[in-house]
């Protein structure tokens, strides 16, 4: 490494546009892909890095940082940064970035595609013609929900949430939402979108329920066995949030039953383990968390993650460094 100039690990590969961006400025290390993802890996290795740039599978704890004696600041390549221990950041003096608003898009499309494949069973669908088993069109086969008039219920009326919803909305959906606050009346105006205080109700009342909430101790298995069958047998569940969201046991033995008609798993408790009663589910979607995955946006999420670490180490003031987390 240069001695003049800072040190920063990126934890794995990332679009080469990023890392060229940083090498003007610093020393930079990049992890192979998964190395990093081990804890202890990371505790052995950090001490002379001032800045990291991980990925939301490294478990940024308390041991990591304190391991980290040059770290300066932490920046998540993702919007959700419930891998870091940001009490402890904050004690230590390290900053915390993450990258809100450039994926907004693309997770809204992406949410909309796991809806329409999920409401009309084009992965069943498709499978049954590889199977050789189409023999011409059929009247009675694959019928799945149509979305005109159908209520979908957000936990989590953030940016993505709101995407979703305005996509949704072209389809003729209603949006009902549940949320930690309400939003400002012309956020709700613009969506026509009613606000539920109990989750349980919003349940009750959606035909399709998705997750796109923040994982913290209150949203933890906000999905659980009551939340499931307060749902009608018909509804749909889809989750691009955090995996820890739903108790996935619960999940898996209320699809198996039909106590809910299907569901859309981007993302789950302990990725990239999978629960195995999910991977045998009837109408289950499972996705390798890929909802932000297009081109220009991992591009877009590295830069403004590698933004904030020149920003921190350049000294820039806090206040002018718009994706820092404050804890
Ligand atoms: C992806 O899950 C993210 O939080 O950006």
């Amino acid at each position: 490494m240069n001695s003049g100039k800072p040190n920063i690990l990126i934890t794995e590969p990332i679009p080469a546009k990023v890392i060229d961006h940083l090498r003007d400025f610093a020393n930079v290390t990049v992890g192979e892909k998964g190395y990093f993802q081990s804890e202890e890996n990371l505790i052995n290795e950090i001490q002379p890095y001032d800045a990291l740039l991980c990925m939301l599978s490294v478990p940024v704890t308390e041991a990591v940082m304190k391991a980290g004696s040059n770290l300066k600041i932490v920046a998540n390549f993702a919007v959700g940064y419930d891998n870091i221990d940001v009490e402890t950041a904050g004690s230590l003096g390290i900053r915390v970035a993450n990258t809100p608003d450039v994926l907004t898009e693309a997770c809204g499309d992406y949410a909309m595609g796991l809806l329409l494949a999920l409401s009309r069973k084009l992965k069943e669908a498709e499978q049954y013609l590889r199977d050789g088993n189409f023999k011409g069109w059929e009247p009675l086969g694959f019928l799945g929900m149509e979305l005109r008039n159908r209520n979908l219920g957000i936990i989590g009326m953030g940016r993505i949430g709101q995407a979703f919803a305005h996509r949704a909305r072209a389809f003729g959906m209603n949006i009902l939402y549940h949320n930690r606050s309400k939003l400002d009346p012309d956020s709700e105006k613009a969506l026509d979108a009613t606000y539920i205080e109990d989750s349980g109700e919003l349940a009750e009342k959606s035909d399709v329920v998705s997750l796109n909430c923040p994982l913290t101790d209150n949203t933890h298995h906000l999905v659980d066995s009551d939340f499931l069958n307060r749902m009608p047998v018909h509804a749909l569940l889809i989750n691009i949030s955090r995996g820890a969201v739903i108790d996935e046991v619960a999940l898996a033995e209320a699809l198996h039953n039909k106590a809910i008609a299907g569901a859309a798993l981007d993302v789950f408790e302990k990725e990239p383990e999978v629960h195995p009663k999910l991977l045998t589910a009837p109408n289950t979607l499972l996705l390798p968390h890929i909802a932000s995955a297009t081109h220009r946006t991992r591009q877009d999420i590295g830069m403004l993650a590698a933004d904030a670490i020149i920003s921190v180490l350049n000294g820039k003031d806090d206040r002018e460094i718009p994706n820092l987390i404050t804890p």
